[in-house]
């Protein structure tokens, strides 16, 4: 297979047009199609904006060579059609995801290959009735997929055996980090992760261990220095003198006693969402969560600066 040149966005929401700046500042022409005309009149300023912050943070060297490979069209066909690799971020729901897809598949060159930007639902629970399915998979990003590098790459029992490692390279080429998952599981590896840590952090709220700011400090002020560099594995192979085994075997009973405690999970109740709300609007108002988010991302873009510098 040969390497991505045209890419077509299709859904230019938070993570679509992340994708777009990914594409675009590996060198590839990016053409981007939404189904909303206000998406489709402010996306090409919004992919600036973020580019502009992020020549300032120093992680691309000039703006202008990269807006000028993206591109924005009134169609769907219009994006596909000429389309070596299409990224498919429109809303997560399945029968929203699967008229899409059939939509791109009706245009589509037949040796294309489409990622669905899919936070948990695998590529065969809307790809089904494509007629060129095995060039389908899940390509799951993190938001903001410039800023932070991870996919998952999600095949389904149908996907050619091809497509897979040349993604893999691809998304390595561009700059991403790539992991394959290697069973369709809802939510794949990060959000079953990212999951197990919110639904303790739910409980520690709703039992009143303690408060939404102290645990959200737990994670900004202690797990997560760790986390931009390594993972639970390599965590713990450090936090014992011998080593991984040896941290099993000293904490593993408390692990164990954990998970026994929580093994009749209860859905998130409207009354302790009402309390994690109430608590964050005191922190920060609606009307400045925006303002939160370019913080964020501005935050984000210094760490991959430092990373960039470190090697990690
Ligand atoms: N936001 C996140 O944190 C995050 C992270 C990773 C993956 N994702 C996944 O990415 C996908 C998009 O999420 P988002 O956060 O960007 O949502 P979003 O609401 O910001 O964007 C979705 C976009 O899709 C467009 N759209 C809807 N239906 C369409 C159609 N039929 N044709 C063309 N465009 C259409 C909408 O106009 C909107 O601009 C979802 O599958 C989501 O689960 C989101």
């Amino acid at each position: 297979m040969e390497a991505i040149r045209k890419v077509a966005i299709v859904g230019a929401g938070l993570v679509g047009r992340g994708w777009a700046i990914v594409f675009a500042r590996a060198g590839h022409d990016v053409v981007i199609y939404d189904g909303s005309a206000e998406i489709r009149a402010t996306v090409i300023d919004r992919v600036g904006a973020s580019l502009e912050d992020m020549r300032e943070a120093g992680l691309v060297d000039a703006v202008e060579p990269i807006m000028r490979r993206v591109s924005v069209v009134d169609t769907l066909e219009a994006a596909v059609a000429g389309a070596d690799y299409v990224q498919e971020s429109v809303l997560e729901r399945s029968d929203v995801k699967r008229a899409v897809c059939l939509e791109i598949d009706r245009v589509m060159r037949p040796d294309a290959v489409v990622g669905s930007s899919s936070s948990g639902i695998p590529a065969s629970a809307f790809t089904q009735e494509c007629a060129n399915r095995a060039r389908f998979l899940v390509v799951h990003p993190v938001n903001p997929p410039h800023l932070i590098p991870l996919v998952e790459l999600v095949p389904a029992p149908w996907t050619d055996a091809e497509v897979v490692p040349w993604l893999r390279a691809q998304m390595e080429q561009a700059g991403q980090a790539a992991i394959v998952v290697r069973k369709e599981v809802d939510g794949f590896v990060l959000n079953r992760l990212q999951g197990a840590l919110l639904n303790e952090a739910w409980a520690l709220l709703e039992e009143g261990v303690a408060s939404a700011a102290d645990i959200d400090l737990t994670v900004s002020h202690g797990l997560g220095y760790r986390w931009s560099f390594m993972g639970p594995f390599e965590t713990i192979d450090l936090n014992a003198p011998g080593g991984i085994a040896d941290y099993a075997r000293r904490l593993g009973p408390l692990y164990h006693s954990i998970a026994l405690a929580r093994r009749d999970p209860a859905p998130w109740s409207e009354a302790l969402i009402a309390k994690a709300e109430a608590e964050r609007r005191e922190k920060l108002s609606a009307s400045h969560l925006g303002e939160r988010s370019t913080w964020r991302d501005r935050n984000l873009m210094a760490l991959a600066a430092h990373k960039r510098r470190t090697g990690t």
